[in-house]
């Protein structure tokens, strides 16, 4: 990856739903989808896992029993690992009345239906690998899934989508599959080291606590796979003064549950 110049970056730092909006929704649902919509919110970060039967689906926790009612639908079954339960089973819980009775009934989204609403709702997704060690070969799968959705026409190639993972393997995998899209690797290298990063990832998401105004400068400084600036979206961040703070370090994106009120804080300033 070749150095560019620092530009002075005075762009107002897109606000990312984080798990959709779960302030107001429960996270990872289509609901939850559907309420970044109706705030405006285009950008969406998810999680994506794999069941027992191989099939795609959204969820952050490794396991079932937070977000939804797996306890007490399967209870001789912990620790209830997503793995260890087919689709059909995943399909039957109930991953809204958890958050709040106004959500009961609410279904685990299938990668594939989850693709098919934002794309409805004309949104954008920045989605996550989550512990792909997990899930060999998910990588490739991902791709394949993301091709028959539709979501690796040049459209959404250029401008509606990121996966993202914390797994330096699994981005560099997946580049392997589909270097023509755009990824983001989870955490914050060290300066020394990001040319590296630079070869298959075009974000760099840091936990907040991690960023400082040099280092989102080293990150700028460099291009990454498609021959553009590396960007900078910062997570989970649900203060609004704290968002203003990193919009003023130059971040890119802030990632957060309330992105609404990052909008808002941000659009003050
Ligand atoms: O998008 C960044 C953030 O989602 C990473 O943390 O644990 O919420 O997936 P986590
Ligand atoms: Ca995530």
């Amino acid at each position: 990856a070749e150095p560019v110049r620092a530009a002075a970056h005075t762009r107002v730092p897109l606000a990312i739903g984080h798990r959709g909006v779960p302030v107001q929704a429960p996270e990872n649902t289509l609901a939850s989808v559907d309420r970044a919509a109706d705030l405006g919110i285009t950008w969406v970060e998810n999680d994506v896992q794999r069941t027992k039967d191989g099939a795609l689906i959204v969820m952050h926790d490794t396991t079932l029993e937070r977000t939804t009612d797996v306890k007490r639908r399967f209870p001789g079954r912990a620790p209830w690992k997503i793995a260890d339960f087919t689709l059909a089973e995943i399909r039957k819980l109930d991953a809204g009345s958890w958050y709040d009775r106004r959500f009961a009934g609410e279904r685990v989204p299938t990668l594939r239906g989850y693709l098919q609403r934002v794309d409805r709702n004309r949104q954008k997704l920045l989605l996550e690998v989550k512990a792909p060690e997990l899930y060999p070969g998910i990588e490739r799968q991902l791709a394949g899934e993301l091709q028959r959705a539709g979501w690796l026409n040049a459209r959404h190639v250029r401008g509606s989508l990121v996966v993202q993972s914390f797994s330096a393997a699994s981005l560099k995998a997946f580049h392997r599959v589909r270097p023509d899209v755009k990824t983001g690797f989870l955490g914050a290298p060290k300066a020394s080291e990001l040319r590296s990063y630079a070869a298959f990832a075009d974000q760099i998401n840091p936990h907040h606590r991690s960023v400082t105004a040099a280092w989102v400068r080293a990150v700028h400084a460099l291009r990454g796979p498609h021959g553009r600036m590396l960007e900078v979206s910062a997570w989970t961040v649900d203060n609004g003064d704290r968002a203003v703070d990193l919009a003023r370090m130059g971040v890119d994106g802030i990632i957060s549950n309330a992105p609404h009120e990052i909008e808002d804080a941000l659009e003050e300033d």
